[in-house]
Parts: C-alpha cells; sequence; structure tokens
C-alpha cells in the first residue's frame, strides 16, 4: 500500500522540480549546452546508471563549470537523484529518465567530453556479458558522441566485470589510464567521489575496480 501511494506520487514530486529534466530530451540531441542554457564551448559529462545521485550531485558541485547530465532508467531512482539536485540547487546538473540502450539517439557527434559508468549491472550469474554497459556495441554507440581525448572513467567492484571490461575497452580503440584494483588504497583515491554502491561495497571490505579509458 504504501509503495504504491509513493509510486503514484512519482508524477507529482517529478513535477515540483522540471527544471531539471526535459518532456521531450531526444529534442536535445546536439543542442544540450543551449537546452541548458550553457555557453557552446563548456564541457559536457554524461553518467549512466546514476542512481539515486549521490555521485552526480557532488561531481556537478565540485565541477561547477562543467555542464553535468545524468541518465538513470528506473523512474522512482530518477526521482530521488533529481530531488537531491533540486534541493542542493546545483544549476548545472540536469537528468534524462531514459535507457541507455537508445543513447544514440539522446547525443549528437562530439557532444560529449567525458564519461561515467559506476557499479553498472555485471551480467555475470545471467551470464549476458552483451547487456553490460561495457560491451563493444556500447562502446561503439558512445564513439558516435564522444571525440578522440574523450574519457569514459568507470568504477565496479566485480572482477569478472572490470577484467571484460578492460579488454572491451582496448579493442574498441581506447587507452587505460589511472588503472587501479584497489581504487580507496591507491593514489587516485583523494579525487575520488564516492557512489552509494561503492560506499556499500567498501563497507563489506570488497575492492574498487577503476580506470579512465581514453578515446585514441
Ligand atoms: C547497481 S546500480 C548503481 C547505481 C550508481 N551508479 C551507484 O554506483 O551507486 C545500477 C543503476 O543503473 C541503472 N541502469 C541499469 N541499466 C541501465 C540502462 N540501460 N539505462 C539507464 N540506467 C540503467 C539501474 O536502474 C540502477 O539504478
Amino acid at each position: 500500500m504504501g509503495r504504491m501511494r509513493a509510486k503514484r506520487n512519482i508524477p507529482i514530486r517529478m513535477e515540483r522540480c522540471h527544471e531539471r529534466w526535459f518532456d521531450d530530451p531526444l529534442l536535445n540531441k546536439g543542442h544540450w549546452r543551449e537546452a541548458c542554457g550553457f555557453a557552446a564551448d563548456v564541457p559536457v559529462w554524461l553518467e549512466i546508471g546514476c542512481g539515486k545521485g549521490k555521485f552526480c550531485t557532488q561531481m556537478a558541485q565540485a565541477n561547477p563549470d562543467v555542464l553535468y547530465i545524468a541518465m538513470e532508467k528506473e523512474p522512482s531512482v530518477v526521482l530521488a537523484a533529481i530531488e537531491k539536485a533540486h534541493e542542493m540547487e546545483l544549476p548545472n546538473l540536469f537528468f534524462i529518465k531514459g535507457d541507455a540502450n537508445l543513447i544514440e539517439n539522446y547525443f549528437d557527434k562530439d557532444e560529449v567530453d567525458h564519461m561515467f559508468i559506476n557499479f553498472c549491472d555485471p551480467w555475470t550469474r545471467q551470464n549476458k556479458p552483451k547487456r553490460r554497459l561495457t560491451y563493444r556495441d556500447f562502446l561503439t554507440k558512445y564513439k558516435g558522441f564522444i571525440k578522440p581525448g574523450s574519457k569514459i572513467s568507470f568504477k565496479t567492484d566485480n572482477d569478472e566485470l572490470f577484467d571484460f571490461s578492460l579488454k572491451e575497452f582496448e579493442e574498441s580503440g581506447f587507452e587505460l589510464t589511472c588503472l587501479t584494483r584497489d581504487l580507496h588504497n591507491s593514489e587516485y583515491d583523494s579525487s575520488n567521489i564516492r557512489t552509494e554502491f561503492e560506499q556499500k561495497f567498501a563497507d563489506q571490505g570488497i575492492n574498487i575496480k577503476s580506470v579512465t579509458a581514453v578515446l585514441k
């Protein structure tokens, strides 16, 4: 009953934060800076599967000169992220309620400067590697809107997904940098912002794996 009511409330609560999202984000393809009120030379950063928004809100706050767009497919989850951004009054953070399977419809050539994929579903138990957001077919889609020198920063708790992703990046024309299998005890930790899932896994004593793949 409680959950039913919460679900019915989603449209009303989304409406209260309407400045954070677009009725038809597909129309912004090639025009994200303009649509969000930013100058043509502002870097665009894109996060896929942002969850409840801990990472994207802190990233947008720490990088005020960047236009940060966060995508999430689950309505109640993206709502939590949107409300967080609304509460923090972050001027540079916007959301897409949508599925990364269709990402090529949302962004145009050279539109994105840096991407973030954090703790995406590993699809190991179901043995469906083609569904992983770092599978080569996804990387091909991303290459349609990032440019040489653009980065994809990737973090996971899952060894199998990490090894798979390193291979996919390398075989898709990316150079691997900042690679670590123990992020929280590495030189990269001082600038690291922890996601919700990252904190949960760290609390369980699981080492966090991370890499930044640069398109050659
Ligand atoms: C395991 S959670 C991680 C959330 C967050 N990145 C974190 O690290 O705390 C994965 C998230 O990605 C979202 N997701 C999975 N596949 C997606 C897709 N194809 N498009 C958009 N979001 C997706 C899920 O709904 C979920 O919220």
